[in-house]
């Protein structure tokens, strides 16, 4: 569906499972910030560069699924970080392809350099680009990628 838009630039983030437990969860890996603080910096920073931020997060893939569908007639983008499902669910996969929407995969540990099975991504050949191992800033990062191409996008 081709969309006509205006004003700030509309952008979906999703984080996937177990990401609501930043600030808890393996702090040494993850980083000691935690989820509310973060979306709040996000949302923050997403008003100052022109974006409207809509910020779902879900522990499970079908709900996951049903966000991505509800933003096909909303966001010009959308940001994910889809947890461990981005090793193994084509089925967020198809959802994000179906969207016809700019993707950008993002990661706070630098995923290469991790496990082995962390190494695959089923989202990547889907996306537009991965933003992986800074971080927190790596949605920060997602959300100046995500201005941009829709920026261009519109012109
Ligand atoms: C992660 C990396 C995944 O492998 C892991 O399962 C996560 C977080 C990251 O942000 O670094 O839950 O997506």
């Amino acid at each position: 569906m081709q969309l006509t838009h205006t004003g700030p630039v509309k952008v979906g983030l999703i984080h996937g499972p177990n990401l609501n437990m930043l600030g808890v969860r393996d702090p040494d890996v993850y980083g000691k910030e935690t989820f509310d603080n973060l979306n709040k910096r996000l949302k923050e920073y997403a008003n100052r560069i022109g974006i409207t931020l809509d910020v779902k997060q879900s522990n499970s893939e079908g709900t996951i699924i049903d966000f991505i569908q509800e933003w096909y007639s909303w966001a010009e983008a959308i940001i994910i970080n889809p947890g461990a499902y981005t090793h193994y669910s084509y089925a967020i996969r198809d959802a994000l392809a179906d969207s016809r929407r700019p993707v950008i995969e993002v990661h706070l540990t630098n995923v290469q350099s991790r496990e082995e099975f962390r190494r695959n991504s089923v989202i990547a050949p889907i996306a537009t680009g991965q933003i992986t191992g800074f971080g927190a800033h790596s949605y920060f990062l997602a959300l100046d990628a995500a201005k941009n191409i829709v920026d261009e996008s519109r012109r």
